[in-house]
């Protein structure tokens, strides 16, 4: 299956994630993690990316397409992937349809995770992660066994600099402005599922077993 995860910031994608790759044995790739690996990583391309994620603005359009283009062609992704938080611009969709058609695939589904952005600034201010495994807990939603600490490896979690109520202003109204768009080129494909994603994570997970 090939799968993609679209909503706004603190919908849960990075939640759903780990346990749909897990369900289905499919390939998770998360631009916004590989892009904050290779910020403190200090890498080219994360020196590039630094200062504009900071911002809550989208990096542009080709660093993104350059890593899914490589990412998807592992082999270990052939069988199929999870792409969350890509394609954000409509010009990102059309350049994974390209990529894809020449491996003779398609996308099968498109979740859209349906939210009212009035609970986003909760979700996204008590957010801690573990960045080596991607693993996000919540300071009243899902809060860690021992606080600040990995469940699984008991390493420090952080807070991401840019889940402050602020900087999701400019994140949420680039949702609207340029991640909307996308969601209305792949209905008119047929392929968007919609979910409600205010629901409770174990829900939000039911649903999507039902449509899978
Ligand atoms: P990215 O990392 O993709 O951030 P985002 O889209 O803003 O999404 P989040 O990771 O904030 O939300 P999520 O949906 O994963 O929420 P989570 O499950 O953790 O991108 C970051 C930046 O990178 C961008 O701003 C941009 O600069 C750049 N970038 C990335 N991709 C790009 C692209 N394609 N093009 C250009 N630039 C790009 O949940 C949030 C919190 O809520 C957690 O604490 C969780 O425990 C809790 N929670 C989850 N589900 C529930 C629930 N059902 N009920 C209650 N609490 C819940
Ligand atoms: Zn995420």
């Amino acid at each position: 299956k090939r799968l993609i995860l679209v909503g706004p910031p603190g919908c849960g994608k990075g939640t759903q994630s780990p346990i749909l790759k897990e369900q289905h044995c499919l390939c998770h790739l998360a631009t916004g993690d590989m892009l904050r690996a290779a910020v403190a990583a200090q890498t080219p391309l994360g020196l590039m990316a630094k200062q504009t994620m900071e911002k809550g603005q989208l990096v542009s359009d080709d660093l993104v397409i350059g890593i899914i283009d490589e990412a998807i062609q592992k082999p270990s992704c052939k069988k199929g992937f999870i792409l969350d938080g890509f394609p954000r611009t409509v010009a990102q969709a059309e350049k994974l349809d390209a990529m894809l058609s020449k491996q003779g695939v398609k996308v099968d589904k498109v979740l859209n995770f349906e939210i009212p952005d009035s609970v986003l600034e909760e979700r996204i201010t008590g957010r801690w992660v573990h960045p080596p495994s991607g693993r996000s807990y919540h300071t009243k939603f899902a809060p860690p066994k021992v606080p600040g600490r990995d469940d699984v490896t008991g390493e420090p979690l952080i807070q991401r600099k840019d889940d402050t109520a602020e900087v999701l202003k400019s994140r949420l109204d680039g949702f609207h402005k340029q991640t909307k768009p996308v969601i209305d080129y792949y209905t008119t494909k047929g392929v968007v599922v919609r979910l409600q994603a205010e629901k409770p994570p174990q829900e939000v997970t039911v649903a999507i077993s039902k449509t899978l």
